[in-house]
């Protein structure tokens, strides 16, 4: 099978970063993470890019860093943006000049709980169910078209932070189902 190139960007812990690289180092499935881009120099995430030898792009807040970084994805014939755990909104210009798949994963059930603090919003409305999902990314925040949903039902007990780990643990098997649903078309 030929691989698809796929770009992840992270700002922070990475965790869905390594998930997707000890996924994509499987024969069958459909990517290679060729570059991580990260708008801290410090993401503790970087260390996996590292580790496997990825390339690492430091994204900067002037205008110029945007242009190279476009340039450096056509160089290297990326072929997907995969957004993981990426703490700003990308410009408008960045979405209309690459013009492949940016996927995004959020840790609510969208169109429920858009934005910050999901896991604090989802207990205050006493939610019967929580969970991720993953979506193509346009020029508003997390509004893109859904490629899957995962859900898990929310327990009496459950806290701000279990229900963050149990929502990171459903998002590594949505995401590499999302990636393999986007890239061959199934
Ligand atoms: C994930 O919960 C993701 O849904 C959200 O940011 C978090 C990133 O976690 N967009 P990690 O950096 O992959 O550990």
């Amino acid at each position: 099978m030929v691989k698809k190139n796929a770009c992840i960007f992270i700002s922070g812990n990475g965790t869905n970063l390594r998930s997707i690289i000890l996924k994509s180092r499987e024969y069958n499935f459909p990517a290679n993470v060729r570059l991580v881009v990260s708008n801290r120099k410090k993401a503790l995430g970087l260390n996996y890019a590292k580790k496997w030898s990825i390339p690492i792009f430091i994204l900067k807040k002037n205008p110029i860093s945007e242009i190279i970084l476009l340039k450096t994805l056509k160089e290297k014939k990326i072929d997907i943006v995969i957004l993981a755990g990426y703490m700003k909104i990308l410009s408008k210009k960045f979405i209309r000049a690459f013009d492949k798949s940016i996927i995004n994963i959020h840790p609510s059930l969208l169109p429920k709980y858009r934005g910050l603090n999901t896991f604090a919003r989802v207990l205050r409305a006493n939610e019967k169910k929580t969970g991720c999902t993953v979506h193509y990314v346009n020029e508003k925040l997390d509004e893109g078209k859904i490629i899957l949903r995962k859900f898990f039902f929310i327990k009496k007990n459950d806290t701000i932070n279990s229900l963050k780990t149990k929502t990171h643990n459903l998002e590594y098997r949505a995401y590499s189902e999302a990636i393999y649903k986007t890239l061959r078309g199934l």
